[in-house]
């Protein structure tokens, strides 16, 4: 695991630099994309690649998870969500993102079928994260199951309490569930990057790095894939005790290599 400590602008375009890169060797890519706030910055630095010229016309792009329940026309719709933040910007091809089906009648069927699809599309070459202060990825809660696929999930009162200001601060309006690729779906990702800033974030990337491995802190899966990258500011490193070494790390880094 590489751990980077930079201002959050620098984290966007390392992040970037990573997506970029894959792009280049490979036009036709698979994608994970996370919602909320932490990639927002990643998605304006690859709109302004792809106003110089880097396209995603070939690339195929999979969610993490949606809201169970929340109308189709609800902006807070992670399907909406990333249409508006990311897919509308570039030149995605229609129908190149695919999202859990929050509004599906089996819940079950649509988990199933939703990880068939990523199977089909040869798997994500590089998945973005974000973090939720008590340590889910996508929204794996504490408890989940490190083998988990995609399924439905109850969130928890932390994270509804977090996402409500995405909720006109209303914490009642965040849905109680919400379809989620599973801990084991995500590291099947050839490449994770997550991306996480200010101090609310720190005892999560504390854990997550350093913590032992556990389902009571989902994130820590991450140990166990042989490339995954953490990108944090100064804020949300604040409890890494290697801090330190890290960042010596990141100092020395080879020119050669990349993230
Ligand atoms: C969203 C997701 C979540 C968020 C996490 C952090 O698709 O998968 O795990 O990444 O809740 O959210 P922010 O970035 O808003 O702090």
């Amino acid at each position: 695991m590489e751990v980077v400590i930079a201002p959050a602008g620098e984290l966007a375009r390392l992040a970037a630099d990573a997506v970029e890169g894959l792009l280049r060797g490979n036009p036709e890519a698979v994608l994970g994309l996370a919602t909320g706030s932490s990639p927002l910055a990643v998605y304006d630095e690859l709109v302004a690649r792809h106003k110089e010229g880097l396209s995603f016309a070939g690339v195929r792009a999979f969610m993490l998870d949606e809201y169970v329940g929340l109308p189709a026309d609800h902006p807070e719709r992670y399907r909406n969500v990333i249409e508006k933040e990311f897919a509308s910007r570039v030149d995605l091809a229609p129908g190149a993102v695919k999202g859990p089906d929050g509004l599906a009648d089996d819940l079950p069927a649509a988990c199933a079928a939703y990880e068939a699809s990523i199977a089909d599309a040869g798997g994500v070459d590089l998945q973005i994260l974000g973090i939720g202060t008590d340590g889910h990825i996508a929204f794996n809660e504490p408890g989940s199951s490190l083998a988990s696929r995609t399924r439905i999930k109850t969130l928890t009162k932390q994270t509804r309490e977090d996402n409500a200001r995405f909720f006109g601060g209303s914490v009642d309006d965040v849905p109680r569930h919400c379809l989620t690729q599973g801990l084991a779906t995500i590291m099947a990702a050839r490449h994770l990057v997550l991306l996480a800033s200010g101090r609310a974030k720190a005892e999560a990337v504390h854990q997550l790095v350093e913590g032992p491995v556990s389902a009571m802190w989902p994130a820590t899966v991450m140990q166990l894939h042989p490339h995954a990258t953490v990108l944090v500011d100064d804020a949300a490193a604040s409890r890494l005790q290697l801090a330190d070494y890290y960042r010596q790390t990141y100092a020395d880094k080879p020119g050669w290599q990349g993230l």
